[in-house]
């Protein structure tokens, strides 16, 4: 720890900051395991100081069984072994500090692993005890609890219950997990569960830590008293304004949040926060107000399809939303959980995403040069917009989904728990590609724990590096120029065809994004950088052209 650098300088460093999210297995893996690491990390830090980004955000990278990823986390106040030592993370934040990079890590307040001490605990001790009332345990139903508590589902289907079996061999009381069965929920309404997280965000904080990702924020509290209500959904369309629901964004929620803000506000500078809320878009300055933490997910452009108006109107609605919460917006394309914008873009608008998965990605035909123009053009948008932007590693390299990995290859719990209904989320979860060749692509030394398809090669590192135009080399130019042109957090529309996005901000800095097929004349201005060469002075379509005024 004594190594650590830590960085000082402005407290609203991170209301435009570029954040990079690194998912540690597959980013670099130092030891030839097959698995990314700590020490990969650290010695990618050049590489991301030269991309130009603010800072990096790491999934988790706790001990774990990896049921889900690592967001099941069996001990929050240390390193997995598999992954290194808390002298290795001291050592990798030193270096991003002193590379002027701030670091976030991930907090999952939701559920722990099964492995975690306390829930090991709780299985050995009887019903009713403390060690249980850590997590939500409850007797079956029918004529010996044979049945579940209640029919909700888990995300990853299908039953949210699972049944325990006594020390003496008969089957005991269930508990709840709202992902997989290796995920148990949390009682948060138990003081020492609150006290436990305070003591870990203290414990990141006292090693360096700028801020953290709060994973399923919105779902900490539960009223779990009956009658239990049918629950139609879990996604925020499914959950109402006024707090009620049983299991998400219930309004005591963010009490929890309040008590963190003043853990966050006992260092200097404060620690930032970024919640992982998917409630509806009313709720979310809830999260992000400067007395709770401070900043929430917007995944609204991520879900977003490719048209003009519909980006304009949640940019508007945003970059208002944020201004009101006391907030700064935040934009998202990418990340762990969803099917890579390459892609996405370049499969017809209403394409099924879980089914082209199925189909290994045949069905419907993904028009490749399409997806990545978008995306190009995207990111550009994104990163001229008041607020901050978040990317998800390997976006920068223009990657796309792996969506024909094979079955037997897969780790995604979707995937293993639904009956292979869902393919899940490790398409983009494929390690990645540093090299040209290699039986990993320069991932490592000892193959990766996904495959890697034969294409990764073209879109490495290496091969990006020396190619001018490529993906890679946007979003560093990008990055760049921005860094030089931020400006106070505002913008102004300027009248354009229906087409086309276009705004500025206070500083004559404008973006202008052409989102049909056909070339737009060009506004007046100094182009600075644009995502697709001009044509005959026109901006093509599906691309971005930044202007100086
Ligand atoms: C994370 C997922 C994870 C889930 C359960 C999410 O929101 O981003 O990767 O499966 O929380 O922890």
């Amino acid at each position: 720890m004594a190594s650590s650098v830590f960085l000082a300088g402005d407290e609203n460093w991170w209301r435009q900051a570029v954040v990079y999210q690194v998912y540690p297995r597959s980013f670099k893996d130092s030891n030839g395991d097959g698995l990314g690491d700590v020490k990969g990390i650290t010695s990618k830090v050049d590489y991301l100081a030269d991309l130009g980004v603010d800072a990096i955000w790491l999934s988790p990278f706790y001990p774990s069984a990896l049921a889900d990823g690592g967001y099941d986390v069996a001990d929050y106040r240390d390193v997995d072994p598999k992954l290194g030592t808390l002298a290795d993370f001291d050592e990798m934040m030193a270096a991003y500090h002193k590379r002027g990079m701030r670091v976030f890590v991930d907090v999952v307040p939701n559920h722990s692993s099964d492995l975690h001490v306390w829930f090991q605990e709780a299985l050995a001790a009887a019903p009713g005890s403390a060690a249980r009332d850590r997590y939500i345990f409850r007797d079956g139903k029918g004529v010996n609890g044979e049945l579940p508590p209640n029919d909700w589902p888990s995300h990853f289907g299908p039953s949210s219950w699972t049944r325990t079996t006594n020390a003496d061999g008969t089957p005991g009381q269930w508990y709840l997990h709202l992902f997989a069965p290796e995920q148990p929920d949390f009682n948060w309404d138990n003081e020492e569960v609150i006290d436990d997280f305070k003591k870990t965000i203290r414990f990141w904080s006292d090693r360096g830590v700028d801020g953290f990702r709060i994973d399923v924020a919105h779902a900490l509290k539960k009223d779990m008293s009956e009658p239990y209500p049918k629950i139609p959904g879990y996604d925020e369309t499914h959950i109402p304004l006024d707090g009620s629901h049983h299991l998400f964004d219930r309004d005591d929620t963010i009490e929890i949040y309040r008590g963190w803000r003043e853990v966050f506000n006992s260092y200097d500078p404060p620690r930032v926060a970024v919640a992982e809320a998917w409630v509806p878009t009313e709720r979310r300055p809830r999260y992000s107000s400067p007395e709770t933490l401070g900043q929430a997910f917007n995944f609204d452009l991520l879900i977003t399809p490719w048209s003009a108006k519909k980006f304009k109107k949640s940019i508007e609605f945003n970059v208002d939303l944020a201004a009101k919460s006391g907030s700064s917006s935040t934009w998202v394309l990418s990340n762990h959980d969803v099917v890579r914008h390459a892609s996405r873009y370049g499969l017809p608008q209403k394409a099924n995403l879980e089914k082209w998965l199925l189909s290994d990605g045949e069905a419907p035909r993904l028009d490749r040069e399409l997806g990545q123009q978008r995306a190009r053009a995207a990111i550009m948008l994104l990163l001229a917009l008041p607020g901050s932007t978040y990317i998800y590693q390997g976006e920068e390299l223009g990657l796309f989904e792996v969506a024909d990995l094979p079955g037997d290859a897969l780790q995604d719990p979707m995937w293993l728990r639904d009956s292979g209904k869902r393919k899940g989320r490790d398409g983009c979860r494929v390690p990645l590609p540093w090299e040209k060749t290699g039986t990993s692509f320069g991932f490592g030394t000892g193959g990766a724990h996904l495959p890697m398809p034969g294409w990764f090669g073209d879109y490495s590192v290496a091969a990006e590096d020396s190619r001018a135009d490529s993906t890679l080399n946007l979003y560093r130019s990008a990055l760049e120029l921005r860094k030089k042109s931020l400006t106070t957090e505002s913008l102004e529309w300027v009248r354009s065809k229906g087409t086309v996005v276009h705004f500025a901000r206070p500083n004559g800095w404008h973006s202008v994004t052409n989102f049909s097929h056909r070339s737009v004349r060009l506004p007046e201005g100094k182009v600075v950088l644009s995502s697709a060469p001009l044509v005959d002075g026109k901006l093509p379509g599906n691309s971005t052209v930044w202007l100086q005024k």
